[in-house]
């Protein structure tokens, strides 16, 4: 991995996105923590919420990165958008995770999260961002190829799909608004 650089100057920057709407993408901050929990559960259902918070207490990364998406919602602040990576130990690759709640599909704020998180890796010297994503995950497959990933079968899972970016040979493409 290449020495960390300065990348401070990717975080909380505002778009506009293509319907008007403006959102702010920056990192997490300590004081999100009630917004965060509020976020999580507005995208994951109960059962899948317990077991999944459960899994990510006790496996979470302590040096995983993670940025918000956030808007306005009657007024108030909301967070509508969560992507987070981490260093693979004894690899130049980085594992990562995005999710946005259901009201801002289709409106690029996931593209503007995954952008700033491959340019937050980059400047941190990570050579590819990579993760897995369930097979039936209609959504991610054509979100995550937009983005440039290459889709990959999983020999031992047909369930599940390898997506893997390289980060050192390309330009990534400039974040719309
Ligand atoms: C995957 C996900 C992050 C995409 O979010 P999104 O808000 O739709 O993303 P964007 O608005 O930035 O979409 C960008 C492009 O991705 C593609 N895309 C996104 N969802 C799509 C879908 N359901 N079907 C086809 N293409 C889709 C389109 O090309 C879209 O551009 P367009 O709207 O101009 O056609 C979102 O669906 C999500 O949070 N899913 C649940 C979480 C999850 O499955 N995470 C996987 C584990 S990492």
């Amino acid at each position: 991995m290449r020495p960390m650089l300065d990348y401070s100057e990717t975080l909380e920057r505002r778009h506009i996105l293509a319907d008007g709407r403006s959102v702010v993408i920056r990192s997490m901050r300590p004081e999100d923590e009630a917004a965060a929990r509020l976020f999580f559960r507005r995208v994951y259902p109960q059962s899948f919420r317990t077991r999944f918070l459960t899994l990510l207490r006790a496996f979470a990364p302590v040096d995983s990165t993670v940025l918000v998406c956030e808007a306005r919602v009657d007024g108030e602040p909301r967070l509508v958008g969560e992507a987070r990576y981490s260093p693979i130990p004894g690899s130049p690759s980085c594992s990562f995770g995005i999710v946005v709640t259901d009201a801002w599909h289709r409106t690029g704020a996931a593209t503007l999260l995954m952008l700033a998180l491959l340019a937050h890796a980059r400047a941190r010297g990570c050579e590819a961002m990579e993760g897995i994503v369930l097979r039936e995950n209609r959504g991610m497959l054509p979100f995550l190829r937009a983005l440039g990933f290459a889709v990959q079968l999983r020999p031992d899972d047909a369930t599940l799909l390898r997506v893997v970016k390289r980060l050192d040979h390309y330009d990534l493409p400039s974040p719309p608004g």
